[in-house]
């Protein structure tokens, strides 16, 4: 079955069942295709992605490399780039690989073995969806023009696709360690998108989801005084939006002393809780304190009592 999605700077051909791609791999996809062209500064291109199994994989390592081997990922650049270029100063080759079916450039075909790939997250201890995201921007860059035969080229690579992984939020175990002191300085750094003319109260908060992310908010007031939005809530809407749901810290900041969340965010940290949620509360020159939310809503109603037991 082929199947097309569409994102703004690049079309993934889908090019089988997708039997084992998890949910949403051709979106996620998109997205990582999309961060490695911005990063590299290409638009208009296409690539096309095959997802298979470690034989097949093994099947076309050995057809076309003459390497009997599973492999995690392979990729085929279509743009014959001249020795140290990439895509960005390729222009003229990046035209002739214009296909007009398309309305774009054809990069080349990327093949990814997912079951692999699954092994590889459980064996580093980090989501499957980071793994794939890892391996189609390795791969993406590849059809970009870079490669890693020397330490330098592999450092050059390395770094690409770091800047793609940071740009998407997909954090290996190792950087996921968002360290207290980083959320409570992305909380200070809220602060100045706060707007609290009125009560000249500004508060800032960076919510820490369940797989690493971290979304920022800060209040926002409201000439109509009770249509004010709080710092946690803003984050919380931030964090919905971009599919997280579940959170297992939360920093609070203001200026002077210590904003405990109001009891309106109380409950609503309470639908997205992860177990529980560490609520740091503290500031610039404020020494932080942390308190567990079930003691600051003790005894609390929540989404079990309505007998919703996934959020
Ligand atoms: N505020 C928050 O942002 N979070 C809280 O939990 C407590 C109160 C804001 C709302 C309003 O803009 C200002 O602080 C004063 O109430």
């Amino acid at each position: 079955m082929t199947q097309t999605t569409f994102s703004p700077l690049c079309i993934i051909e889908k090019i089988d069942d997708g039997a084992l791609a998890p949910d949403g791999f051709f979106d996620l996809a998109g997205l990582v295709a999309d961060a490695c062209l911005e990063i590299e500064g290409v638009s208009g291109a296409y690539v096309s992605i095959t997802l298979v199994t470690g034989e097949e994989i093994r099947k076309i390592n050995k057809e076309t490399r003459s390497v009997d081997k599973e492999t995690d990922v392979l990729s085929f650049p279509n743009v014959p780039y001249a020795p140290g270029k990439t895509a960005r100063d390729s222009e003229k080759r990046l035209k002739k690989a214009y296909d007009p079916a398309y309305g774009r450039v054809f990069l080349g075909d990327i093949v990814l073995n997912t079951q692999r790939a699954k092994e590889q997250a459980e064996e580093y201890g980090h989501s499957f969806k980071r793994e794939l995201g890892y391996l189609t921007s390795h791969a993406m860059f590849h059809l970009l023009g870079y490669d890693h035969m020397t330490d330098e080229d592999k450092a050059v690579m390395r770094e690409m696709e770091k800047r793609a992984m940071k740009q998407l939020q997909l954090y290996r175990k190792e950087d996921e360690t968002m360290t207290d002191e980083k959320l409570q300085s992305l909380a200070i750094e809220a602060l100045e998108y706060s707007y609290s003319p009125y009560s000249n109260f500004r508060v800032g908060a960076c919510l820490l989801s369940e797989d690493g992310r971290v979304f920022q908010g800060a209040n926002f007031e409201n000439a109509s005084y009770g249509a004010t939005i709080c710092a946690e809530r803003c984050a919380v809407s931030n964090a919905l939006m971009a599919g997280a749901r579940k959170f297992t810290k939360i920093a609070i900041t203001t200026d002077n002393g210590y904003a405990w969340p109001c009891g309106i965010c109380r409950q609503v940290l309470n639908e997205f809780k992860s177990g529980d949620m560490a609520v740091m509360v503290g500031g610039k020159n404020t020494p932080w304190k942390t308190k567990m939310l079930s003691e600051l809503l003790p005894e609390s109603f929540g989404p079990e009592d309505l007998d919703i037991q996934e959020v």
